[in-house]
């Protein structure tokens, strides 16, 4: 049966990721040295692809804001081309990711009319259309952009999708002040607070009318056209278990007490996101200017309305990922939301963003969400910047293992890229990973000979396997033990993925989507 499908320009042409190493960088980091959030700088493309081994089926909750699109990739402009660049910038990212959910994980994404319709059924595609959770609005911006030439465009989407439609479900909302103000106890009832609700039911059932004597004595009927909402002996019951009210003085028509506690212990969310419950642009872009007064961050999201993603999607503990970080705000919502992070982000704004704002964080800073989430400070993360590529070429052409990979690097590579965890071992210097088989991998620049390759295989039991990854081997010692093959590098490492790119940025240009207006101007000085 045909397919029905959006193609594009490179579809399908993907391209073999390299799964390169992290590189601690210790000197970055902030905070509690054990905590295991993590602040990446580098392409999200590798930088998902070196995650995915190790992560793969455990993020809850994955938020991106990517590029919206919204200026010319290329100085000569050709439109069919430029969704083409974004989309194929898209797809390979939104597979790493589908990988990295759990089960019970879900995606949400940023995104305004330029590309949704497209991106909808690009995460149609990648996620499964029986996955499609809600098309959420966000309500960005209140001031009317007069001097637009069509309409003010004073919203976003946020797009969701579970890893599984079908067992997947949102956390409900907290209740609002609010919303409990219309519980009340009237007839001091032990049962605590409680709303009440009208005894008939618009659609009448013919049965359920019947007269109800009040306490007062007063003989009442349902409205003309209705019906009670309960039969005769479940309201009798009611009545009985002080659950239907007269009004003080016994003689009103009756309604039906709707306890507090009774009732889910939260809010559904709806589509619809408005400025008052999650913040703006203009919100945002007051919270980054606390960080950063000097070098504003031109597309920030408000921290409460990543809250409200993190509070649907999340809970405390669980892994949340933002693979376009900007300034940093998903990291910083979800740190002081007691989840555990992961934020990935390529620009130098790593550095002079999101690294000042998370130690201020990790100090407790009170702005943003923290008031209502009674943040304290304290927690930490750790640095990370992507290895470089493993191959490079020589002077003659000739691939070769980057004279930058120690002996350490190495290992942990090859390893990665043969599909082994790296865990080194005190016990057994010959492994340098583990494979979900159970299978050992060694790596080595050493020339292996019988007399070696003897010495490494006693170091195993005959059921237990090893690969030897080496530069050379002597000739004739291939079979030499039934539980050990032997792999040159780095021709088995050739074939498995793209060396040397780094980057997978695709030059999308990216105008910023806010526009100051002079109210912006005068509220955030
Ligand atoms: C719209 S901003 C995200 C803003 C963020 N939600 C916030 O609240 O600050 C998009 C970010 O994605 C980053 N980005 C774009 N391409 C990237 C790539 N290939 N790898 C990592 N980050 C990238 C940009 O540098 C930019 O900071």
């Amino acid at each position: 049966m045909q397919k029905l499908e959006l193609t594009w320009i490179g579809k399908g042409q993907e391209p073999a990721v390299e799964p390169r190493i992290l590189l601690h960088d210790a000197s970055r980091d902030y905070g509690d040295p054990n905590a295991n959030n993590m602040l990446i700088h580098g392409d999200n493309l590798l930088a998902l692809k070196a995650l995915e081994q190790e992560f793969a089926g455990q993020v809850k909750c994955v938020y991106i804001d990517p590029p919206y699109n919204t200026g010319a990739a290329f100085s000569e402009y050709n439109d069919n081309l430029e969704h083409s660049t974004w989309l194929n910038l898209m797809v390979p990212r939104l597979q790493i990711i589908r990988n990295l959910l759990s089960p019970d994980g879900s995606l949400w994404i940023s995104i305004d009319d330029d590309e949704h319709a497209y991106l909808k059924c690009l995460c149609d595609e990648v996620m499964g259309r029986t996955n499609f959770v809600a098309n959420c609005i966000w309500h960005k911006k209140h001031t009317r952009s007069n001097d637009a030439k069509w309409f003010s465009d004073n919203h976003d989407y946020i797009l969701v999708y579970a890893k599984d439609k079908l067992t997947w479900r949102p956390n409900l909302l907290p209740r609002t002040e609010e919303s409990a103000k219309g519980y009340t106890n009237p007839d001091d009832d032990p049962r605590g607070v409680w709303a009440s609700g009208p005894c008939h039911a618009k659609t009448p059932n013919p049965k359920d009318i019947y007269p109800i004597t009040t306490p007062s004595g007063r003989v009442v009927m349902p409205p003309a056209g209705t019906s009670w909402r309960f039969s005769e002996a479940k309201m009798k019951d009611l009545i009985q278990d002080n659950r239907i009210y007269f009004g003080a003085n016994g003689d009103n028509v009756p309604r039906y007490k709707r306890f507090i506690t009774d009732v889910q212990n939260g809010f559904v969310p709806t589509t619809l996101w408005f400025r008052d419950e999650v913040g703006d642009n203009q919100e945002a872009k007051k919270e980054v200017k606390a960080f950063n007064p000097d070098s504003v961050f031109s597309t920030p999201k408000p921290e409460r309305l990543i809250e409200r993603i993190l509070t649907l999607g999340s809970k405390e503990g669980d892994i949340v990922l933002d693979s376009f970080l900007g300034s940093g705000t998903t990291a910083a919502v979800a740190h002081k939301m007691g989840r555990r992070w992961i934020g990935i982000e390529l620009g130098e704004h790593c550095y002079t963003h999101c690294i000042p704002r998370l130690q201020t964080v990790i100090d407790g800073e009170q702005g943003g969400i923290s008031q209502s989430v009674e943040w304290q400070g304290g927690g930490g993360f750790k640095f990370y910047e992507l290895a470089p590529t493993l191959i490079v070429k020589d002077e003659n052409g000739f691939e070769i293992i980057s004279g930058q990979y120690d002996a350490t690097m190495l290992a942990a590579a090859v390893a990665k890229l043969c599909g082994y965890r790296f865990a080194p071992r005190e016990d057994n210097p010959y492994i340098h990973g583990v494979n979900n088989v159970g299978g050992f991998i060694f790596v080595t620049t050493q020339y292996i000979t019988a007399p070696l390759l003897g010495e490494i295989a006693k170091n195993f039991s005959d059921t237990q396997s090893l690969v030897i990854c080496a530069s050379a081997f002597q000739v004739g010692i291939k079979n030499n033990f039934p539980n050990i093959k032997l792999r040159k590098i780095p021709q088995s490492v050739l074939s498995k993925c793209e060396y040397g790119a780094d980057n997978y940025n695709l030059n999308v240009v990216e105008l910023p989507d806010f526009e100051e207006t002079e109210e912006d101007f005068e509220d955030a000085e």
